[in-house]
């Protein structure tokens, strides 16, 4: 964390990386974000879940023969994924569920839920990153199927995205498959909407970034002199989050020895959210070995779960 910090905050433009939103102020912030009216993200995959859970299930079973090995990467509270569980345990009678997760408290969370709801599945949880989760995943024999969902890939560059998705193909050899939730390009009024809601729920979690540099390396951001903003960037397909200086100003952080100087109305860019169109998902599958085999939506088509196989050599 300090590293990233000292890097972001001395470049030009500057930037934070995303994952520091989320200490226990910033997960429940976007807890709180699932449930808005402006973001319908979480409610669109949702809604696919129950409606072609089943269907996604048998697809699967008709070429992978079963019991299914469910992998998921980070699996947060798994809310969406017991629905699929629930079509793995009707279809197979039994499977494996290993949910990743950095939060041992989501995971444990999880666990507890799933134990009481779903008794006939196995669980093991993985409280550890997607990169210390490699290894352990390896011994996981086919066939298995990769969540990746709730449009985490969004918030990476699209290289670090298929490499994310190459390295765990290269963990699991045979028969894989992966199911990966993109939010879909639409109106960008609506995607603009969706990341500065009324209730200024998103503007207290992309600021409490700077909370969380505070306590944690002695910051001294006044969250005040800080403007939310979320911006439709036409080129990238992405919404970007920033946060605008109010004022010229220099904020130190202690634990780094760092002064940081700021502009009026500099911006520290703090998150990008991808909004995909089919061919970028598919090249992005490709550039990750795996090919695109179905694409389920909601009602609306705002949201898209992508099935795809581990291609095998020469196929
Ligand atoms: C976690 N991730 C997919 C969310 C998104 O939509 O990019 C994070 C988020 N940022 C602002 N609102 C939600």
């Amino acid at each position: 964390m300090a590293d990233d910090v000292r890097r972001g905050l001395t470049r030009f433009p500057k930037t934070l990386p995303p994952y520091l939103f989320y200490d226990e102020a910033g997960s429940s912030l976007y807890e709180r974000i699932t449930e808005l009216p402006e973001y319908y993200l979480t409610r669109a995959e949702r809604e696919i879940f129950v409606t072609q859970a089943a269907e996604i299930v048998d697809r699967v079973g008709r070429s992978a023969g079963g019991p299914l090995s469910v992998i998921e990467l980070g699996a947060g509270s798994a809310s969406k994924t017991e629905i699929l569980l629930q079509a793995v345990l009707a279809r197979h009678g039994r499977g494996l569920y290993l949910p990743i997760d950095v939060s041992a408290t989501a995971l444990a969370g999880a666990e507890a839920r799933l134990r009481r709801s779903l008794p006939r599945l196995s669980i093991r949880s993985l409280p550890m990153t997607h990169a210390e989760s490699l290894r352990v995943i390896a011994d996981v024999a086919p066939p298995r199927l990769v969540l990746f969902i709730g449009s985490s890939v969004g918030n990476l560059p699209d290289g670090e995205a298929s490499a994310l998705l190459r390295r765990t193909r290269e963990a699991l050899p045979g028969e894989t498959w992966l199911l990966l939730g993109t939010d879909l390009r639409t109106s960008p009024e609506m995607h603009r909407a969706a990341y500065d809601d009324a209730a200024g729920v998103t503007a207290a979690f992309n600021k409490n970034i700077l909370t969380h540099i505070n306590r944690e390396l002695g910051g001294h951001f006044d969250i005040g002199r800080f403007r939310h903003l979320a911006r439709w960037n036409e080129a990238a397909s992405c919404v970007e989050m920033h946060l605008e200086s109010v004022g010229a100003q220099e904020i130190a952080v202690d634990h780094l020895a760092l002064r940081a100087r700021f502009e009026a109305g500099e911006t520290i860019h703090t998150e990008s959210s991808v909004k995909y169109d089919l061919p970028r998902v598919a090249r992005l599958l490709e550039a990750g070995d795996f090919r695109l085999e179905a694409t389920y939506h909601d009602r609306a088509r705002r949201f898209g779960l992508h099935l795809a196989r581990a291609r095998a050599a020469g196929r």
